[in-house]
């Protein structure tokens, strides 16, 4: 890890038309190939902030800069810097087969066609998808799809990464395989933002966790230390915190 910022979220507020306060003054620096988890009970504003780390959703108040960059203003170059894997992966299917997906984003970004191909090829056979390339992603598994969403951010080589929730809804080795494109993106110095319920999976991976609760920072810092404290804010503890609670 370096100690070059590249995520700086100054100061930021959103709140949304209906006059509910997503995201409340929250100040966030994190170096480039840090490995965060972001938890929280369910709306204090995970997904939200990590909309405006790519420029899905713009500051009510307040500036996020990429390497020193304002997001807004500045949306392709966001875009390509950072990728985002949503909560929901069907809502990011947009390609009428697997391959046409994956693709979506490199042809976005402008890039040539060769590149676009070999980008797409790269990221399918990552996470294990090319056999499927050629279908519909609507017939795909609920894991595969969250594959495909992976294949489909991994395809425009971002140097962020931000996953929200990945492992609902997936199986043991779902999890695992998602652990494991995340541990390479890491050995690769990517820069990873998770939002997950379950800590176990990448509390091993992760240099930091952040604790959100209804918009703010409440706390953050060593990732196991803060752990301990996870259910004092509505967080599922780790499973290993919860097996020494109850004794031998
Ligand atoms: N489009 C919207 N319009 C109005 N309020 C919204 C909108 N999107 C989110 N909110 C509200 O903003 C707050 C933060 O929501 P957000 O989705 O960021 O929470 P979260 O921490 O990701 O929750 P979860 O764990 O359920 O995914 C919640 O109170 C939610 O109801
Ligand atoms: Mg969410």
């Amino acid at each position: 890890m370096s100690n070059d910022i590249i995520i700086d979220v100054q100061n930021l507020s959103h709140w949304f038309s209906n006059g509910t306060m997503g995201v409340d003054h929250v100040n966030l620096s994190i170096p480039q190939g840090e490995f965060v988890i972001m938890a929280g009970p369910n709306g204090s504003g995970k997904t939200t902030l990590l909309q405006h780390l790519n420029g899905l959703v713009m500051p009510s108040e307040g500036i996020v800069s990429i390497k020193g960059v304002p997001v807004k203003g500045n949306l392709l170059r966001a875009r390509k810097m950072v990728g985002m894997v949503f909560q929901d992966a069907d809502s990011q299917i947009v390609g009428e087969t697997v391959r046409e997906d994956v693709a979506f984003g490199p042809e976005n970004l402008g890039l040539d066609p060769a590149t676009v191909d070999c980008q797409t090829d790269g990221a399918l056979k990552k996470v294990g998808l090319s056999h499927k390339a050629d279908i519909s992603p609507h017939l795909l598994s609920g894991g595969e799809k969250r594959r495909l969403a992976i294949a489909g951010v991994l395809s425009m080589q971002p140097e962020i990464i931000l996953f929200d929730e990945p492992f609902s809804n997936l199986d043991y080795p779902g999890i695992c395989q998602v652990v494991d494109q995340m541990k390479a993106l890491k050995g690769d110095g990517r820069t990873i933002v998770v939002t997950s319920h379950d800590m176990d999976p990448v509390i091993g991976l992760a240099d930091r966790l952040v604790i959100l609760n209804r918009g703010r920072i409440v706390r953050q810092g060593d990732p196991l230390s803060v752990a301990m404290d996870a259910a004092a804010f509505g967080i599922r503890p780790l499973a290993g915190f919860i097996q020494s609670e109850a004794g031998p």
